[in-house]
């Protein structure tokens, strides 16, 4: 069994328990972190650790830890679960109230801290591109919060799977805005393009690394709007996220992206991606 971490405790995952009137339960009063651990080496902590506290503050819900504690508390975690690849899922609630109340308890309250450790699976070769569909994109105007509150995107990550596809790629008012737990990045005539960061999109932390990477090898980037014809008439796309890094998309709504094949652009940042990762987690 994995080793987890609640309220200042390492234990057996399957030990953990919180109260049934915690606001995480009740109201998905929350927000969370996935952070992918290589060779037992957190992968962008410090930018996870950013992000966090940002959602946080968007909650109002003052950070209870500071980022050194949180560092040590992951690294700790890390190598309880015997180092190597891993996600490290963190949440953070604002607690165990005595009452069912939507407002904010009136009497400080401890936030419930939760950690776990979940093995992670990396593909060494080339991936294969996968199967996407689109969906109206169906979420608040807050996107831009690492919410726990994820019941929108765990309906259109089943619809996708109940299509034969792997991702939802979501689309507001005729423009992509993200996939249903991943960032989208197009290519056009050798130009990547990706949505700008707003309240309707998650800013990525892989998002981000891949711009830091366009700059630094100079090739060609722009963070623009994507409408649904650029997307499917693109010539390449791929998703990115911490757990799957980047995957290409060899197909949406059934029509074929590049032929099914992933693209040179795909293939040349990939590269970019894996040298710049060993040489922090190697
Ligand atoms: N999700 N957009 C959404 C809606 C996401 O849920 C995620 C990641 C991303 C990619 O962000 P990052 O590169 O920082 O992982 C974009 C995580 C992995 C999850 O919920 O499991």
């Amino acid at each position: 069994m994995s080793i987890a971490y609640l309220n200042g405790e390492f234990m057996p995952l399957n030990e953990t328990k919180i109260s049934a009137l915690d606001r995480g339960f009740l109201f998905a009063d929350g927000v969370y972190e996935v952070i992918p651990v290589f060779n037992g080496k957190p992968f962008r902590l410090d930018e996870h650790l950013f992000r966090l506290e940002s959602s946080l503050e968007k909650i109002k819900l003052p950070n209870p830890i500071s980022p050194e504690e949180w560092q040590s508390i992951i690294i700790d975690l890390i190598e309880r679960n015997n180092a190597g690849h891993q996600s490290i899922y963190l949440q953070i609630t604002r607690g165990a109230a005595n009452e069912r109340n939507h407002a904010f308890p009136t009497t400080p309250i401890a936030p419930t801290l939760f950690l776990m450790s979940t093995p992670l699976q990396i593909e060494n070769n080339q991936p294969s591109p996968i199967r996407a569909i689109t969906c109206d994109d169906i979420r608040w105007k807050h996107c831009d919060i690492k919410s726990i509150a994820l019941l929108p995107n765990i309906l259109l990550r089943q619809q996708a799977i109940e299509q034969g596809a792997q991702e939802a790629i979501l689309i507001r008012d005729n423009y992509v805005t993200e996939g249903a737990a991943s960032n989208v990045f197009i290519v056009k005539d050798q130009v990547i393009l990706t949505p700008m960061k707003n309240q309707f999109i998650l800013g990525g932390i892989t998002r981000d690394l891949l711009i830091e990477l366009a700059t630094t090898h100079q090739v060609a980037l722009r963070e623009e709007a994507i409408t649904t014809n650029q997307l499917q008439t693109a010539d390449e796309v791929w998703l990115t996220s911490s757990t799957k890094e980047i995957l290409p998309v060899g197909e949406i709504n059934g029509k074929l992206i590049n032929n099914g094949e992933i693209g040179p652009v795909f293939s040349q940042m990939q590269e970019h991606y894996r040298q710049f990762k060993s040489t922090l987690v190697d």
